[in-house]
């Protein structure tokens, strides 16, 4: 049995489900599983686009036999270097003694870092090259750092099918999908793509407005990733997921508050808030205990929303370790551009949420620490009600002038036009 599908003339996913691993990277839980794709062109030469992780890597030699049907492999082509993708390439060389691989010269580099020491067999291509196989001709597109610095994208000029490497995947196996139209994917797939890409490539914002700035000038008919669905319709949709994280635009306004709490009292505190915020008519709310929530989701949601609260206990005279671990985590990938309200608690010496503001100031970028502030000794008081009344007010004014800002935005841009 195999898990072939078809994309298009020619053109076989080959690839496969991984459900086994508990952490992709070895960091990132992936409960739903992962798939890694690969894609086989059926050409006057035989060409396979990227390859797949050794955990399944049995299954898709099997999948490429199916398809090859007897024919020899020819080419494969490397557009992302990075063992999810790679691990497999080794027996595929020796499978087919003929097969050359044709990647960007840091690939071949690295090819040659992990092992692979087959210079015969490397064709090395740069942005703008092309290649014709029969009736195909690709064209090489460099995407440096999107997710490492020798990718490529490559863009079949015959029918429109872009490869985008890690660009535009997602985790969750396939489950036998293979289009994104066959899921509710806004439903079922969108957060799980949104948790991939910022932990993934949050950081290289700019260079994915580079590589998005060039797939706009192609004519694209199937974004094929490698890893989740490939897109054959509704492209405008995952291009505006993918322009606000790689802008750091906030997809929502609304508001994700993490606390971190020992014994209850902060939790209280932000949930006490999370009450006058809805009292408000805030309810886009994600209320999240950094102690039981995973980072790699918290970085998600800070990608989603417009605004953040941390409320933290102090510890050992400093921030909770796992808040801290967060906020580092969020500068780590980059985010920014969001409006930061602040709880802090301790019972003889707080300093959470002095230490919070001064990273958030002098370590992040475009961090904007609202003034309005809860500074709690041991539990909350009902005197403190109006600090927290504040915090509430600072919420909707920042939501409010972001609001207009927008407005403001999208009219000069249409009076430009
Ligand atoms: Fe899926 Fe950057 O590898």
């Amino acid at each position: 049995m195999y898990t072939v599908r078809k994309v298009t003339d020619d053109l076989y996913y080959v690839g496969g489900d991984d459900r086994r691993l508990a952490l992709f990277e070895n960091i990132f839980p992936i409960p739903e599983g992962v798939s890694y794709n690969s894609y086989l062109l059926m050409d006057e030469k035989t060409v396979l686009v990227d390859a797949v992780d050794w955990a399944i890597t049995r299954e898709y030699m099997l999948n490429v036999d199916r398809v090859l049907d007897g024919r020899d492999l020819d080419y494969l082509i490397v557009n992302h270097m990075e063992p999810d993708h790679c691990s497999s390439i080794e027996l595929m060389l020796q499978k087919y003694p003929n097969l050359k691989i044709i990647s960007s010269e840091k690939a071949i580099l690295f090819m040659r870092q992990f092992g692979y020491h087959v210079d015969d067999r490397y064709i090395e291509v740069k942005e703008g090259d092309t290649m014709s196989f029969g009736k195909h001709t690709l064209a090489f597109v460099e995407a440096p750092m999107v997710h490492w610095p020798e990718v490529l994208m490559t863009y079949d000029t015959t029918n429109g099918v872009l490869f985008s490497a890690d660009a535009f995947g997602s985790f969750i196996a396939n489950n036998g999908r293979l289009f994104a139209d066959e899921v509710d994917w806004d439903r079922d797939y969108l957060d799980e793509a949104r948790r991939y890409y910022t932990n993934i490539v949050g950081k290289y914002g700019t260079f994915v407005q580079k590589a998005l700035e060039k797939a706009g000038g192609l004519d694209i008919k199937y974004i094929c990733p490698l890893h989740g669905l490939v897109w054959r319709d509704d492209f405008g949709y995952i291009l505006d997921k993918y322009t606000h994280w790689a802008t750091y635009e906030p997809e929502e306004d609304g508001v994700l508050i993490v606390y971190a709490s020992m014994y209850g009292n902060t939790e209280f505190a932000a949930q006490a808030l999370a009450a006058k915020l809805c009292e408000a008519g805030i309810t886009n709310i994600s209320l999240r205990d950094v102690s039981n929530t995973h980072v790699s989701v918290l970085i998600a949601e800070a990608f989603k929303y417009s605004n953040i609260v941390l409320a933290s206990v102090t510890y050992n005279l400093g921030v909770y370790p796992l808040m801290q671990n967060f906020i580092e985590d969020m500068k780590a990938l980059n985010v920014q551009n969001r409006a930061v309200s602040i709880i802090d608690n301790g019972s003889w010496a707080p300093q959470a949420g002095e230490k919070m503001e001064k990273y958030l100031d002098e370590e992040m970028k475009l961090m904007d620490v609202l003034p309005e502030q809860l500074n709690m000794v041991s539990s909350l008081k009902a005197m403190k009600e109006p600090d927290m009344d504040a915090i509430v007010e600072g919420i909707q004014d920042s939501i409010k002038k972001r609001k207009e800002e927008k407005e403001k935005s999208k009219s000069q841009n249409k009076s430009k036009k």
